[in-house]
């Protein structure tokens, strides 16, 4: 009987979705009917046109228990409703056999402001959010039917530099009706908290973690709004962290206020998503690499077990090129998820062409997915027509959506696809040269911005373009340039060894700790990172460090004049609006390339004669 029953609901639920997915079908035809568009607004998405008439979906529980699909022929059988829907896109995009997900947790954060402004955004205001209070649902559907296309099943809408107004009634009433456009989409919503909140709205005296006013007011805050959004993700918070309250504001720890979070949202199932970027407080002075570490590591296994440590894949934030954070060795008993930066900060944000898959790739040749209970992006969507600014930018919140489903795919596979579905790649005679400078284009960004191991050299606040000589006293130290190249006239780089520097490579698992520490056997991408080097010294390649440097920044920049060659010979094969878009990022690139090449060759130069 009781068996009886559950197949019932499960059927009726099935129903349900299939409508979602004919739904979608649907949806697919009506955009390409009203218009195909070629500037970008419907992403990988735009041949679909009436392809699925023909598929056949079925429901098969036998199947393992996920949102994993089988796809054979013109059939896609799934466990669950979820998995025909992915299984779909996947049909779309050519697939064939079984695949399943790889994270369970497939998260998009968006720095979205309440007043519509984006945190590091650089395609266009928010689309959840704006003075007005209204966004359109049609886009927020389409957002949707986008992430579910590559598997993201979970959105953050708001900056991590969070309002207390966002858990005011008003707003939680809003994200009730993003949530309920989301669902059938198999995405769920989640808020980032300001630590403050009850204590910033005046209705406690104090943000205490360990004040049962606080506690109550959290506990009644988290049944509020699992009332009205029953699936409700949970919170992502950061503490304590730039200038953002926390539990250090009245003595506490991070594990004292991750877990008054989490035992409010314990009841409802939601997850407390911490973030570890933390520097300047409790260890101020200190390298700021180090600092995540020395504040987490003796909470190691104090979390209760619905609190996931949020850190970013390097030490310090979201470089091109930065060894990975070796909080992911420190933590063993503290559920771990790696938080990647979709949008461009440091990568010449909407500007430049830059396929972030190898970088995320090469951090999980350190940090094994395994490790991980999910992964987060940090969202490079915004009101532009094309979403990303940028519509080479469209590739990267694929290739994270494709990397949360499955890590193990190759940068190549990803890039192949993105291509194919994004432009009519057989009328491209230069396809190959495509796939190549978008596999190409990170090493270049990082040898005309980076090399070498060089970092954080980037113009103050907005982080575009060189300002190597940065220093203002009356900023934090860690926020000027020439706390982290250190060029003087013996030599460059920061000096983290254990012997004469910071020690922030003994905070890796060997044999990376011993790999580093030696400059003999540090490899040549983190040199400048891990080491302060003589000018002469002698490179793999022969040349001198100082030649070396200069020969990496022309790298660089050859690379981008060549990607301009590419993007000209492709120019029959791809619709004008885009191309023509695209053609003048390039030039833009080319002349920042130059200009990172000018600037730092000009400034370290002055050191070296
Ligand atoms: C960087 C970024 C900030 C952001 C912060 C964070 O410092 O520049 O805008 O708020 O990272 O990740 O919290």
């Amino acid at each position: 009987m009781k068996r009886e029953m559950r197949e019932y609901v499960a059927t009726e639920n099935n129903r349900w979705w299939m409508m979602v997915i004919c739904l979608s079908f649907i949806i697919c035809h009506f955009s390409f009917c009203v218009a195909l568009a070629e500037d970008g607004s419907r992403l990988w998405l735009r041949n679909d046109v009436g392809a699925a008439d023909s598929l056949i979906l079925k429901i098969d529980i036998k199947m393992p228990k996920d949102d994993g699909y089988r796809i054979s022929g013109n059939t896609v059988t799934a466990r669950t409703p979820k998995g025909l829907l992915y299984g779909k896109y996947a049909w779309l995009r050519g697939e064939q056999g079984e695949s399943h997900p790889y994270f369970k947790l497939r998260i998009l954060n968006h720095w979205d402001n309440l007043n519509g402004s984006i945190e590091r955004g650089y395609a266009g205001n928010s689309i959840f959010w704006n003075e007005e209070m209204e966004f359109d649902p049609q886009l927020i559907k389409a957002y949707a039917e986008a992430n579910a296309s590559i598997g993201i099943n979970g959105t953050v809408l708001n900056n991590v530099n969070a309002s207390p107004n966002m858990l005011t009634r008003k707003y939680i009433k809003k994200v009730k009706e993003i949530a309920d456009i989301l669902r059938p989409w198999g995405i769920r919503v989640y808020l980032s908290v300001n630590f403050g909140t009850p204590k910033a709205l005046g209705e406690t005296e104090t943000a205490d973690p360990l004040d049962p006013s606080v506690r109550l007011w959290w506990k009644k805050k988290a049944a509020q709004i699992y009332k009205l959004i029953p699936d409700f993700g949970g919170f992502l918070v950061k503490a304590n962290s730039e200038g953002q309250p926390g539990p250090f504001d009245y003595g506490r720890t991070h594990a004292d206020g991750a877990n008054m979070l989490a035992d409010a949202l314990k009841p409802f199932d939601g997850i407390v998503m911490w973030r570890s970027f933390v520097y300047g407080a409790k260890h101020k002075g200190e390298d700021r690499v180090k600092q995540a570490v020395s504040e987490f590591a003796e909470l190691d296994g104090k979390f209760r077990d619905n609190v996931i440590l949020q850190s970013k894949n390097g030490p310090l934030d979201f470089q091109p090129r930065e060894p990975y954070a070796p909080i992911f060795d420190q933590m063993k008993q503290t559920s771990q998820m790696a938080e990647l930066q979709i949008t461009q900060e440091y990568l010449g944000q909407g500007d430049h062409l830059v396929f972030l898959a190898p970088m995320w790739k090469e951090f999980f040749s350190f940090v094994s997915p395994s490790k991980l209970r999910g992964i987060a992006g940090v969202a490079n969507i915004g009101l532009d027509k094309n979403w990303c600014g940028h519509h080479f930018a469209q590739a990267n919140w694929y290739a994270f959506g494709r990397l949360a489903w499955n890590p193990a795919m190759s940068s190549r596979q990803i890039a192949e696809e993105w291509l194919q579905l994004t432009f009519d790649s057989e009328k491209i005679a230069n396809k190959d040269d495509l796939l190549s400078m978008m596999l190409r284009s990170r090493e270049a960004c990082v040898d005309y911005m980076m090399p070498l191991g060089l970092h954080h050299i980037f113009k103050f606040d907005h982080h575009m373009g060189p300002q190597p000589d940065g220093y203002i006293p009356s900023y934090p130290l860690e926020w000027c340039p020439i706390y982290y190249h250190k060029a003087d006239k013996q030599g460059i780089g920061f000096d983290r060894t254990t012997t004469t520097g910071t020690g922030a490579t003994k905070q890796y698992r060997e044999p990376y700790c011993s790999l580093y520490d030696d400059l003999k056997t540090c490899p040549e991408q983190y040199l400048l990172w891990f080491h302060h080097v003589p000018w002469t010294y002698r490179t793999l390649s022969g040349r001198t460090l100082w030649e070396e440097l200069k020969y990496r920044y022309q790298r660089g920049v050859s690379e981008v004049e060549d990607f301009i060659r590419i993007w000209q010979e492709s120019k029959d094969g791809i619709d004008e609006e885009r191309w023509k878009a695209v053609d003048a990022k390039l030039k833009k690139q080319s002349i920042d390339a130059h200009e990172w090449q000018r600037v730092c060759t000009g400034y370290f130069g002055s050191f070296v004669n």
